[in-house]
Formats: structure tokens, C-alpha cells, sequence
């Protein structure tokens, strides 16, 4: 069996964190520039079943059966095995790197999974659906953050912009998926400037106080989540419709809504006046929050401008992403 790599990019989330747990839609977009890379090699002199596994970028190097059982990426390759039906791995070493920072709300554990299940199904000779690779990651989804709304790993197995609604559990027992997942056009390419706090945020946090904070009051909270869902549905037709420019103001709205969610932070605040006061059309935090990124539409000749503000006003890093099908 010869070697076999494969990549999966990050993703951000342009509108809709948060209210997307609780049924509203989302639209998520894939971001190239950083990925995650998995590589298996045969191990020709090791014994059927070793699995060798090498992620050193977290100081990981360790054999399968050596790693807990919710291991993210035990959880990889053990699903990768029973969708397959194999239960012996041929002895291989698995290779993780990535360029996505973790836990900044960039889908860094979403492109780990989908890189590490493509690259050993590949490896296997037995390459998986899309349907399947973002069915594995899906439940890799539930280790990192509990209870997902899915739509990490959708955009970033697609690799497309994704308009995204989770279903109801009891739509959920149906056999045609967990949610309903819609492509669609981005008629005129725009431009964002992500910007990083710095700050590692775990998602799983974050989504569990929007879910206490909404068990506390329901009134208040649907209330947001539907405002939300709004949003992104002007934002899903100022797309199609090649208005892009339409979106800032909705991004400051979306910003708004999140911070009486209880989900930003003086840091997100501050790098989303920044982005504004250097010229960005709109912008907000992006992803669980907390910490982690923020977005801002940026006039295209102005990018620079505004990653540069974003950078000396505290962002640990910034990327400029040109958003186009
Ligand atoms: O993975 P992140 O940090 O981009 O956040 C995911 C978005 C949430 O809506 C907060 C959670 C989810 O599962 O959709």
C-alpha cells in the first residue's frame, strides 16, 4: 500500500454562531490559506494493527492503543475502520500538521478529522463520500464540543461556502442526515480580514452558557437566536444577489446579538472597533467567542489597512481571505 496525504482547509463562520445549536441557519465559507495535512506510510516491518501516530505540532507521538478511546484522533481511525468494516489496520504511521491555530474558532479539530479519515481511507485503497468523511468528523465534533450543530465539518469536508440549518432531534432519527446543507452562489467575490485575539476559547464553553443562559431564559434567548437567524438569511441573499457590501452592517448586527449572548470580550470588542474605525464595511467575532476570531469586510484595497490596525491593536495574527467560489 503506498503512501497516501491528504488536506483539508479552515473554515470561519460569516453569520450565525450560536443560534445555529438552536435551529437557525448559518453560513460558513472554507479558508484555504491555513490546512491541516495528514499523511499515512506503510511501516513494512510492523506488525498488522500498529498504528503509529505523529501529530508533533502538540507533541504528539504515540502508537494507537496507546491514546484514550475519545481521543480525537483515535476516534479518526477507529472510525475510519468501522465504516470500513477493517479490523486490522496495516501497520502505518499516521502524520498530522497544520497551520491552523487551535481552538480560535478556524475549525482546526473539524480539517484535523477530515484530513486524518481521508488520508487513511485513501491509504486503505478505499476512498470514503463526502457524506461519510463528514459523518466520522461529525462525531470527532462531539469529543471537542459536546453538542455541535455540524456545521464545522461540513464546510470544511465540502471545502464550499455552505448555508447550513441543524435539524430537530426528532428530524434527526430520519434517515437522510443531521441537517439540512445547502450550497450556494457567491455572485460577487469579497473580501474579509480575520483577526485573531490570541486567546484559546473552547468552544464547548461557550455553547454550554448560550445553553444555560437560554434554560434560565427561554423568552430572551429565542428571541436572539431568531434575530440571528434573520441575519443570515439577508446575508445569504445580499451574497447571491452580488451585493456583498450589504453585509457589514448585518456583521455589526450579528455582533450585537452575540454579545447579549454573553459571548464576546473586551478583546473581541476591541479588535471589531479597530477593524471599523480602519475602514471595514462591518465586522464580529466569529466561531464559540470568548476569545478566538473576529471578521471584518474589508473594500478590498482597504485589507491591508485593516489587518495592519487589527495587528497593532493586539490581534495575535491576521489573514486576508478573498471569499469567491
Ligand atoms: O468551532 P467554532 O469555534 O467556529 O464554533 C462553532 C460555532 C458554534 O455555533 C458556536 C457551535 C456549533 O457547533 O455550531
Amino acid at each position: 500500500m503506498p503512501q497516501f496525504s491528504a488536506h483539508a482547509p479552515g473554515k470561519i463562520i460569516l453569520f450565525g454562531e450560536h443560534a445555529v445549536v438552536h435551529g437557525q441557519p448559518a453560513i460558513a465559507v472554507p479558508i484555504t490559506q491555513v490546512r491541516v495535512t495528514a499523511t499515512v506510510t506503510p511501516d513494512i516491518r510492523g506488525k498488522a494493527g500498529t498504528v503509529r501516530i505523529q501529530a508533533l505540532d502538540v507533541d504528539l507521538d504515540a502508537r494507537l492503543d496507546e491514546l484514550d478511546r475519545d481521543h480525537p484522533l483515535a476516534a479518526a481511525v477507529e472510525g475510519v475502520a468501522a465504516t470500513l468494516g477493517i479490523s486490522r489496520i496495516p501497520a502505518c504511521t499516521l502524520r498530522v500538521t497544520s497551520t491552523i491555530p487551535v481552538a480560535s474558532g478556524l475549525g482546526s479539530g473539524a480539517a484535523v478529522s477530515v484530513a486524518v479519515v481521508r488520508a487513511l481511507a485513501g491509504f486503505l485503497g478505499q476512498p470514503l463520500a463526502d457524506e461519510q468523511v463528514s459523518a466520522i468528523a461529525f462525531e470527532i465534533e462531539k469529543i471537542h464540543h459536546g453538542t455541535p450543530s455540524g456545521i464545522d465539518n461540513t464546510v470544511v469536508t465540502y471545502a464550499q461556502p455552505v448555508y447550513f440549518i441543524k435539524k430537530s432531534a426528532a428530524a434527526r432519527a430520519q434517515p437522510r442526515g443531521a441537517a439540512l446543507i445547502e450550497t450556494f452562489t457567491i455572485a460577487k467575490p469579497f473580501t474579509i480580514v480575520v483577526g485573531d485575539t490570541g486567546i484559546a476559547s473552547p468552544t464547548r464553553q461557550t455553547v454550554g452558557d448560550v445553553r444555560a443562559g437560554w434554560g434560565a431564559d427561554p423568552g430572551h434567548y429565542e428571541t436572539l437566536f431568531a434575530a440571528v437567524g434573520s441575519l443570515t438569511k439577508s446575508a445569504r441573499q445580499a451574497i447571491e444577489s452580488g451585493h456583498p457590501q450589504r453585509l457589514g452592517p448585518l456583521m455589526d448586527e450579528n455582533h450585537a446579538l452575540l454579545g447579549e449572548m454573553g459571548v464576546s470580550s473586551p478583546e473581541l470588542d476591541h479588535l471589531v472597533s479597530a477593524a471599523r474605525e480602519a475602514g471595514a464595511l462591518g465586522a464580529k467575532l466569529s466561531g464559540g467567542g470568548r476569545g478566538g476570531n473576529m471578521i471584518a469586510l474589508a473594500p478590498p484595497e482597504q485589507a491591508d489597512q485593516i489587518a495592519s490596525a487589527l495587528r497593532s491593536s493586539g490581534a495575535a495574527r491576521t489573514i486576508v481571505a478573498r471569499i469567491e467560489r
